[in-house]
């Protein structure tokens, strides 16, 4: 089974090289399921119901969140009806949305896809740790794909996580700091891991947005209204294959054999 998961869609460049480049990368790569983070599609910060619909429709089937997930008040009537659109699974009860997606992916595997969000350098939520055995002690025998996007500022945060997960999920992500790492790799109980994916939208500014605001707030350090950046759009993502005729991992799901970053440019 071969799973692609899009890094962080910022904007309008971001939802733009996804339409154009997705569909022949599906081809080309035969690839079983997309998985996208869509926390930042709405000009940088949140995503509303047009265009969480938007990117549904692109051949994404799951779109993860975290901290901006809650940006655009017209997403909190949404989310109860779209269970595809996640946040992360640890804010506190009560709120709106799930953290868990159930589904089947195009080759009739079954899958989970898991949201996390941490708590380093971030509102201080529920933790994800116990949150994550939780959540995953939930998800039914017969899901073979377990996929975590693990949404934190930290790389020992993020790290953390994907040791305590290894053996019992297919793969953790990281994503939120727009910057991918070159740290991918299978850990021993067969869970693919990746520090931060990276972001698919404009490499122009600073983490998407446009670098002239950013760089007169370091200045001045007076609240600002940031702009999405244009420029050196890309598309980072990274492809994750099974090990589908080995053995399972120790929770009976379904290894991974690699993990490969994939980065994409509007030519
Ligand atoms: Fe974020």
């Amino acid at each position: 089974m071969r799973v692609l998961f899009i890094g962080d869609i910022v904007g309008s460049p971001g939802r733009q090289i996804v339409r154009e480049r997705l569909a022949d990368i599906v081809r080309q790569r035969q690839i079983d399921l997309v998985v996208a983070n869509g926390e930042n599609s709405a000009s940088g910060f949140g995503i509303t119901p047009r265009l969480a619909e938007e990117l549904l429709t692109m051949g994404i089937e799951v779109l993860t969140g975290g901290n901006h997930s809650w940006d655009r008040k017209e997403i909190l009537d949404f989310m109860p009806h779209e269970p595809r659109l996640l946040r992360p699974a640890n804010f506190p009860e009560g709120n709106v949305g799930s953290g868990l997606y159930l589904g089947t992916a195009r080759n009739g595997v079954k899958y989970a896809v898991l949201n996390l969000q941490g708590r380093v350098f971030m509102t201080p939520i529920d933790d994800p740790f116990r949150k994550a055995d939780s959540e995953l002690a939930k998800v039914p025998d017969d899901v073979a794909f377990v996929f975590v996007d693990m949404h934190a500022e930290t790389t020992s945060e993020k790290i953390a996580m994907g040791w305590y997960l290894d053996g019992r999920v297919t793969a953790v992500v990281g994503t939120h700091t727009h910057v991918a790492t070159a740290d991918e790799r299978v850990l021993p109980g067969g869970t693919a891991y990746i520090t931060d994916v990276g972001m698919s939208g404009p490499h122009g500014g600073v983490i998407g947005m446009d670098r002239g605001g950013i760089i007169k707030k370091f200045l001045d350090g007076l609240p600002a209204r940031f702009e999405v950046a244009s420029g050196d759009v890309e598309m980072n993502c990274v492809l994750i294959e099974t090990d589908d005729l080995g053995p399972r991992n120790a929770a009976g799901r379904l290894r991974a054999q690699f993990i490969e970053r994939l980065r994409f440019k509007i030519d």
